[in-house]
């Protein structure tokens, strides 16, 4: 079974995905990770970010894992061509990098395949921006998670304070998280938007476990 969940910036998509998982004994995919490792390794190698063909091979060629810390139930460490990039891929440099390597059209094509390989090996909860609309048409369940620009840059300040990466300055988080809505939602390829058959959730005035709550019930309606 495939559950899709996607969602704008700082949702909570992450903490609610991996808790979901980690709930009904799935496996859990963080799409957005995968498009960050690679806008890493391209800021490492130095390629301009609007090069395709460079992007596209990185994409391609080097090899994302997932993998678990040690005394960690949930898997949340970030590995390119076996370099851990864990922390690096959250600051704010990345932040920005992420948007033009997400909006190429060949990072997207080898990321997707890769996406779709994963989540076939089994039971799976899979965050991003388009999973529901393209990488999983057929997911069993698909949410489409919102919460306000402001709670979202209030719970991003927080998951960045106790990470101690990324900017904690809530005026500077809330301009990129509208920054990268406004980005997402209007690019060529894939753009943000709700799957027709998406269940959407405004996580404004609830509480994350209450949202998981919601999703594990759905999920077991569906089952
Ligand atoms: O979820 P996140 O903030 O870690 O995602 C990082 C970036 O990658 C974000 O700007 C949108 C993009 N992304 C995407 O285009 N498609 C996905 N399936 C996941 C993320």
């Amino acid at each position: 079974m495939i559950i899709a969940i996607d969602g704008p910036s700082g949702a909570g998509k992450s903490s609610v995905a991996k808790a979901v998982a980690n709930k009904l004994g799935f496996a859990c995919l963080d799409t957005g990770a995968m498009y960050r490792a690679v806008a890493w390794q391209a800021l490492q190698n130095g390629i301009d970010l609007n090069d395709s063909e460079a992007l596209g091979s990185i994409a391609r060629d080097y090899k994302i894992e997932f993998g678990t810390a040690e005394g960690e139930a949930i898997p949340r460490l970030v590995s390119i061509s076996g370099v851990d990039v864990t922390n690096e891929i959250r600051t704010a440099e990345i932040d920005k990098a992420v948007s033009p390597v997400s909006a190429d059209m060949s990072v997207r094509e080898a990321l997707v395949l890769q996406q779709q390989r994963i989540g076939r090996t089994g039971n799976y909860v899979v965050e991003g921006r388009d999973i529901g609309t393209v990488v999983f048409p057929d997911a069993e369940l698909k949410i489409f998670l919102t919460a306000s620009d402001e709670e979202r840059a209030r719970r991003r300040v927080l998951q960045n304070e106790a990470r101690g990466v990324g900017s904690t300055d809530f005026e500077e988080v809330l301009a990129d998280i509208r920054r990268r809505d406004e980005y997402d939602s209007n690019r060529a390829h894939s753009p943000l938007r709700a799957a027709d058959d998406a269940i959407l959730i405004d996580s404004t005035n609830f509480t994350i476990e209450e949202v998981i709550d919601q999703i594990c019930e759905l999920a077991n309606k569906k089952a």
